[in-house]
């Protein structure tokens, strides 16, 4: 189930830290990492990987999410780039699946049923009358088990965790991992991959809120997108997808010539429980199960420019429109629209469009391996 590229040279360390000097300070490139503090009575671990070039990410067990990258910028400065809290008991109560790791199945499932081999199942509902992003309590919402990584690319950690049969409604008891690997080409690669004794539907996905401004530095709408797909999934007022694969021609949600985010997003305005804005999934170009280049973020005032390559069909673009102006890290505050998600995945409720043209399949059986490569990789222009 692990890629052969990322575990290659793999694993000088399980429980010690990996690249720090004997003094317990971090030597230039590695992982550390130590207790944050405790949920609930349960221990929650912090971890940050380095690269040479002053690149740095905190990870944490709780959700295996990321809580901070912190990038150079063109100033000479760094930035750091991700929504996040200062401290673990923040996350609970505060987030909006900030930076974790969103499973059993990201995104929305209609009236959180679906039919497998001829059985109904019904799944928590927690989002309108659908279920979202695992249920009630998904897969952001534990600690995880985590193992400090040294692999042939860079530091990483591995988290995993088992997901027994029933929770949230899913059949099969899943075993999930989620590794975070940092490389010297300045890349975070989130590698998801599971297995499953028993059929279910699988669609692991990663939820960092982006700002290359920097986190509080306000909202994303002068940021410039690029996103290479043809066609998106139009939705319903429940934000389910209505079966039909749209063109993108002549609508808000063309990026492929690139566009700031600002220029089209009155197309969406707020409309009673709706806050407006883009979440939507868009149909990417290129062959599913190939890691090639599919978005291109780029802030103007930090020079700081992402792209994101991935193994999958679709992105959720998402514009933070459920920010309510949280405190956040250092006190910065998470107005709307002041951070974006860029959520490669299988589409939204593709387990009801199974068979129907253009949707991918995503039932995981046992025997076979889920898989999801997502490679950000950041640069200066
Ligand atoms: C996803 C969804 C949004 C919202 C956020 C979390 O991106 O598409 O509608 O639920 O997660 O707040």
């Amino acid at each position: 189930m692990r890629h052969p590229i990322l575990f290659v040279l793999l694993c000088l360390a399980a429980g010690g830290s990996v690249g720090c000097k004997g003094d317990g300070s971090m030597s230039s490139q590695g992982v550390g990492g130590g207790v944050w503090g405790d949920l609930s009575g349960v221990r929650v671990q912090r971890f940050t990987l380095r690269n040479g070039n002053g690149m740095e990410v905190d990870l944490c067990d709780y959700g295996a999410m990321v809580t901070s990258v912190r990038v150079p910028d063109r100033n000479g400065g760094s930035v750091d780039v991700v929504l996040g809290f200062d401290s673990i008991g923040e996350y609970p109560e505060k987030s909006q699946y900030f930076g974790c790791t969103v499973g059993r199945v990201g995104n929305r499932i209609a009236g959180g049923s679906f039919e497998l081999d001829g059985q109904s199942y019904s799944l928590a509902i927690n989002n309108g009358p659908n279920h979202l992003h695992g249920g009630e309590r998904g897969f952001d919402k534990y600690v995880w088990n985590a193992t400090e990584l040294l692999t042939s690319r860079g530091p990483g950690v591995r988290f995993s965790r088992s997901s027994p049969a029933g929770e949230e409604g899913y059949p099969g008891t899943l075993e999930a991992e989620a590794v975070y690997v940092l490389t010297e080409n300045d890349e975070l690669v989130i590698e998801m991959s599971a297995t499953t004794d028993a059929r279910t539907p699988c669609n692991i996905v990663h939820h960092t809120y982006w700002n290359l401004g920097g986190h509080g530095s306000g909202t994303v709408l002068d940021e410039t997108l690029i996103i290479d797909a043809d066609r998106y999934t139009p939705v319903d007022a429940t934000l389910l997808p209505t079966g039909e694969l749209a063109l993108v021609d002549g609508t808000p949600l063309d990026f492929r010539a690139g566009k700031s985010i600002g220029s089209d997003f009155g197309a969406f305005p707020a409309n009673g429980d709706d806050p407006g804005g883009f979440d939507h999934n868009l149909c990417l170009n290129g062959e599913v199960g190939t890691v090639r280049e599919v978005a291109r973020l780029s802030d103007s005032k930090t020079g700081i420019v992402m792209t994101i390559s991935t193994d999958q069909p679709g992105i959720q673009f998402y514009t933070g429109n459920f920010l309510n102006g949280m405190m956040g890290k250092g006190g910065a505050i998470y107005e709307q629209n002041g951070g974006l998600c860029l959520e490669t995945q299988a589409f939204p409720d593709s387990i009801n469009h199974r068979g129907e043209a253009g949707w991918s399949d995503v039932v995981l059986r046992p025997g076979t391996d889920y898989r999801h490569v997502m490679v950000h990789r950041f640069s200066i222009d």
